[in-house]
């Protein structure tokens, strides 16, 4: 095996040196070491993939799909994502054909929609705590990262704070919302949308929305920010989360018209184009009833368990922000075990064999907190608040 020439090392992406590691997969495999642990910490559905976006894959395979297919995805796939999607879940209106690009999941459709954006020092405002990859990608890409952090309001932006923050920042190129929230569940309602978005409308921010949770809210409806400012959001979503298909990687970015040529011309650069078999199967789930009810399904089970678990930790004393959406529930670890998350997560992993990610890894505000992920079976719930429950016991 070749090792590495030693005065290489210098050559690297001097940004690549800022980067505080992303912890949440080591934080997993150190875990995962521990004999009979229960995990709760992967972002990732434990269902199949449904039937259907199997079968569509299985055909376009058989069908010889098998040859570059356009940057911005098959035109069957965007008109699903627009007509069926985009259009008849959430009201908004894109046009297949130069307004939405189908990326490799939504991480790519992240770093395409950063890299059309960010000059050198450029400032990107992001509300933690909140997916560590924004933070990653902003870092790499030479830009700066501009923390809004949450936690004094249960994890609920106000458009007060952003103002502020904007104000205190005024040439800040982009803000980026993800909600449901990765890593608190939380969401937002429509009118609390219309106020952020009122916040940022005379403003020149583009906002980065990861909508990718959208199709899990358990209370209430998914509000696009788009359906307020169109004119400068581009929306980040994809099959992984609804369709259970992180494997497959697809995304899609969608935005206006002007804004989606360059992101689409980067995107185009970075990946050709998006595989054939996992668009057919997108198309899938995103254009048929079929499609839509395999994700209302999951959906029930998903509530079925966040409502257990976030009863059982209620029970056992623990402080939460109401998790609305997505499959997490963000815990606040008991007072008398202090505020290091790290070291209270460590423990539970090794005596508790429970394994949860520390809320720090997730920014600014995540500190003393817990990210519970429960996207894993009700039996595997039950059995982790059994043994936190005598944890704490012992503690
Ligand atoms: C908020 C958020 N955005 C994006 C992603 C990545 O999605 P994909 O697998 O489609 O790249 C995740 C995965 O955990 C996530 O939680």
């Amino acid at each position: 095996m070749p090792a590495t020439k030693p005065s290489l090392m210098n050559h690297l992406n001097n940004n690549f040196a800022n980067l505080t590691p992303v912890g949440i997969r080591e934080f997993d495999a150190k875990a995962s070491a521990v004999p009979g642990i229960v995990k709760l910490t992967l972002g990732e559905p434990d269902f199949n993939v449904p039937d259907a976006m199997k079968q569509a894959a299985i055909n376009s395979i058989k069908n010889n799909d098998s040859h570059y297919a356009p940057g911005v995805g098959t035109a069957a796939l965007r008109k699903a994502i627009a007509h069926f999607f985009l259009n008849d879940r959430y009201q908004l209106d894109y046009d297949p054909d130069g307004e939405i690009a189908v990326t490799i999941g939504a991480t790519q459709g992240i770093y395409a929609a950063l890299s059309a954006l960010i000059n050198p020092g450029d400032e990107i405002l992001i509300a933690t705590p909140t997916f560590p990859l924004y933070m990653a990608i902003t870092t790499i890409l030479g830009g700066k990262v501009v923390e809004i952090d949450t936690s004094d309001n249960d994890f609920v932006l106000t458009p007060a704070k952003l103002k502020e923050t904007i104000a205190a920042h005024p040439s800040a190129k982009a803000l980026i919302l993800n909600y449901p929230s990765n890593p608190t569940g939380v969401t937002y309602s429509s009118s609390q949308v219309e106020a952020l978005a009122g916040a940022v409308k005379d403003t020149d921010l583009v906002v980065i929305a990861d909508e990718i949770y959208s199709e899990l809210v358990y209370d209430g409806q998914h509000t696009s920010i788009a359906k307020f400012i169109p004119d400068q959001t581009l929306i980040i979503n994809g099959a992984s989360k609804s369709h259970a298909m992180t494997g497959y990687r697809i995304g899609f970015i969608a935005g206006p018209k002007q804004l989606m040529g360059p992101v689409s011309a980067i995107s185009g650069m970075m990946i050709t184009s998006a595989t054939d078999s996992a668009m057919a199967a997108a198309t899938a789930a995103f254009g048929t009833e079929a499609g839509h009810q395999a994700t209302l399904k999951m959906k029930e089970a998903y509530q079925e368990r966040r409502d257990f678990l976030v009863g059982a930790l209620h029970k056992l004393g623990f402080d939460l922000a109401t998790p609305h959406g997505a499959f997490y529930v963000f815990a606040k670890i008991p007072n008398s075990a202090g505020n290091d998350d790290v070291a209270f997560a460590t423990k539970l992993a090794e005596k508790g064999r429970v394994a949860v990610i520390p809320g720090s890894y997730f920014g600014a505000g995540g500190q003393g907190f817990l990210r519970l992920s429960y996207a894993t079976s009700m039996d595997n719930l039950k059995l982790a608040v059994d043994r936190i429950a005598e944890f704490l016991k012992e503690d």
